[in-house]
């Protein structure tokens, strides 16, 4: 047969092909991404392709429409059942190449496509997942041929997709002569790294679904992904069931402590709640939890062991000895979660005993390993996580900054839920206070507030909120920056009262709405002591970076997007920095789940960085007591802070 030479673009592969040789067939000889799951029987449509029209003398070609096949009654009758194709493309498994051809590859029928994700607006994710579909026909069972029905399912993934020697455990096989029967032998098999067979499903199917978990200590969030596309199709949140056990983390490790069986209590709480979350998505998503076929988890290393079923109690103390810190790799089954029957589920690394996989996966969606300039990261919890560093060189610690930032230990403090303050400020001239809660745009002022906060009333202080109390009251004079409340003050307001040998600030009187609110000497302490050793912790990692200054700050979690990064730093809470450099970034922690589940190539990239990432521990580090005494005052006693002067 005459030869013809085929151009694919954009990957710009090109070869010599025997007339008659289908696109598909082509592009598969020359590794071009062309996407199959029907295996080339015109059912599944991913295989798209435009050949183009012109001449191309650059190439030396001459493409024209007659170059490819006429349809063919497959072709034509996939537009008829599965919806017309677009103007001018074609099914690549149909078409066959009868001339010199130039073909386009629309991204659309790429295996790989690029998902941009946050991070990494300049580093895009490519959706390359573990798990692929592929259709199969299976031989019917035969008296003259006595094999199983896997062992025809093997013959079939074999022969059709080149894949030899898939397994399947018990899970699996115990539906498979359903499935087959089902679907009278023509069956989609999920399979995992081209190896684990993780569903069956009857017939032709195309979704490849699965979720991103992000555990954390107070609430537990998941996301259902389309391994196709990359898209979130439904995302849920449920409060951790083991708050039940104790409000933080060490008061959980206690109780396991305390109580023999105590963490396979908890253990059994988050996954219990882990598939409740799996239904929720599932079920708004229109499926069964039984079509997810991946699942990835990030969370702090306490969350990280329960969930895995591992005792947590070295965690409760120095030294701090992880059990397992790589990557994790366990049947979902497993670890309690009843999803599809083979599937998987993917643990992040965990950094350091306090630096969890929830940090590893703020790494991932952040990308501080991909850039020149140097990027702190802070997650900030009960225990504050800090990475700081670049491509060339990473540093992690973990501060003990006590839960003051999420409103604990603070007299009128309380969690960031509707009535709680979120947002102050106080004029310099009256001292008056006027602030805003969570659950309603309006200020304390506004006309309307009242009713707008009828509902919430306003009950307490939350980790922003006293955050931008103490900042103000700094700026307004109501605070030395030794952080003593100035009692002189006492005869220019009413709102400075004496309580006991010190004094407080009064943000409200109790009445209806709710109780007194006030911010006391002791809550500037405790913030005080939060913040210094927040600071401390990042002051540590840039002296062994030896970075007298950040390019960029990013704080991460449900803290890093409440709080206004001018009063973080009028606080003293992060060194001096441009504030145009320093932003949140959400909830990054649950985007590097969903990155690891998307891109097969990124856990292996994660678990490299994270062995590489240098890990300081600040109890053994005699500057870390230097500097926590330094960053008592606010904003600081002697480290400047020039971008406040603007
Ligand atoms: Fe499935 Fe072409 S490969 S329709």
């Amino acid at each position: 047969a005459k030869d013809h030479l085929v151009f694919f673009s954009p990957s710009g592969k090109r070869e010599r092909f025997p007339e008659g040789t289908t696109v598909l067939e082509a592009a598969r000889r020359l590794g071009v991404d062309l996407d199959s799951v029907c295996g080339g029987r015109g059912i599944c449509g991913r295989c798209q392709i435009v050949p183009t029209e012109g001449a191309n003398p650059k190439l030396g070609i001459k493409s024209a429409a007659d170059h490819v096949s006429p349809w063919n009654a497959v072709e034509a009758r996939y537009a008829d059942k599965r919806g017309a194709l677009e103007a001018g493309r074609r099914l690549g498994c149909q078409a066959k190449v009868c001339g010199d051809l130039v073909i386009d590859v629309p991204a659309d029928s790429q295996v790989h496509r690029q998902v941009v994700r946050k991070r990494a607006e300049a580093y895009p994710v490519k959706v390359d997942p573990l798990v692929h579909l592929h259709y199969v026909e299976v031989r019917e069972p035969d008296m003259h041929d006595p094999s199983s029905d896997f062992r025809r399912l093997q013959e079939a993934l074999a022969a059709q997709w080149g894949l030899a020697d898939i397994h399947a455990d018990t899970a699996v096989l115990k539906g498979l002569q359903k499935a087959l029967r089902a679907g009278e032998w023509k069956v989609t098999a999920a399979i995992r790294k081209g190896r684990d067979l993780v569903a069956l499903f009857p017939g032709f199917r195309d979704t490849l679904r699965g979720l991103a978990v992000d555990i954390g200590s107070t609430t537990i969030a998941a996301h259902l992904c389309d391994l196709v596309t990359g898209d979130v199709l439904a995302s849920s949140g449920l409060m951790n069931p083991q708050i039940r056990f104790g409000e933080d983390l060490m008061s959980r490790v206690s109780y396991v402590m305390m109580n023999p069986g105590g963490d396979a209590e908890m253990t059994a709480a988050v996954r219990g709640a882990l598939q409740e979350l799996a239904a929720a998505v599932a079920a708004e998503a229109g499926i069964g939890t039984d079509e997810i076929l991946e699942v990835t988890v990030v969370g702090n290393p306490i969350m990280h062991h329960l969930f895995l079923g591992l005792d947590p109690t070295e965690l409760g103390g120095a030294p701090f000895a992880l059990t397992v810190d790589g990557g994790l790799e366990v049947r979902a089954r497993e670890v309690g979660l009843s999803l599809a029957p083979g599937a998987f589920v993917y643990t992040l690394p965990c950094i350091a005993g306090h630096v969890g996989a929830d940090t590893a996966g703020v790494v991932l969606s952040e990308g501080p390993h991909l850039k020149d300039e140097v990027t702190l990261l802070v997650d900030v919890g009960t225990n504050a996580e800090i990475v700081l560093g670049n491509r060339h060189r990473l540093l992690a610690c973990s501060s003990p900054t006590g839960p003051a930032f999420e409103g604990a230990q603070i007299a009128s403090g309380q969690r960031a839920a509707p009535g709680a303050i979120e947002r102050l400020r106080i004029d310099p001239e009256t001292l008056e206070p006027r602030f805003r809660v969570i659950g309603t745009e309006l200020w304390s002022d506004d006309a309307g507030f009242p009713e707008a906060t009828a509902k919430t009333g306003v009950t307490g202080i939350c980790g922003s909120g006293i955050i931008e109390a103490v900042a103000e009251m700094l700026l307004a004079g109501l605070v030395t920056p030794d952080g003593i409340v100035d009692g002189t003050l006492a005869a220019r307001t009413p709102r400075i009262v004496a309580e006991g040998r010190t004094f407080a600030y009064v943000i409200r009187e109790a009445d209806a709405a709710g109780p007194r609110i006030a911010v006391t000497q002791g809550d500037i302490r405790a913030i005080q002591l939060a913040k210094a050793a927040l600071y401390a912790g990042i002051r540590l990692l840039m002296d062994h970076y030896g970075a007298p200054s950040l390019d960029r700050i990013t704080l991460a979690g449900a803290f890093g997007s409440h709080i206004d990064v001018k009063y973080a730093m009028i606080l003293g809470l992060i060194p001096d920095c441009d504030l145009a450099a320093v932003g949140s970034a959400g909830n990054a922690a649950g985007t590097g789940a969903r990155i690891a589940l998307l891109n097969k190539a990124s856990r292996a990239e994660i678990e490299e960085v994270v062995r590489r990432i240098e890990k300081i521990e600040t109890a053994l580090e005699p500057a870390f007591q230097a500097h926590f005494v330094g960053a008592m005052a606010i904003p600081h006693k002697s480290d400047p802070f020039p971008h406040l002067e603007t």
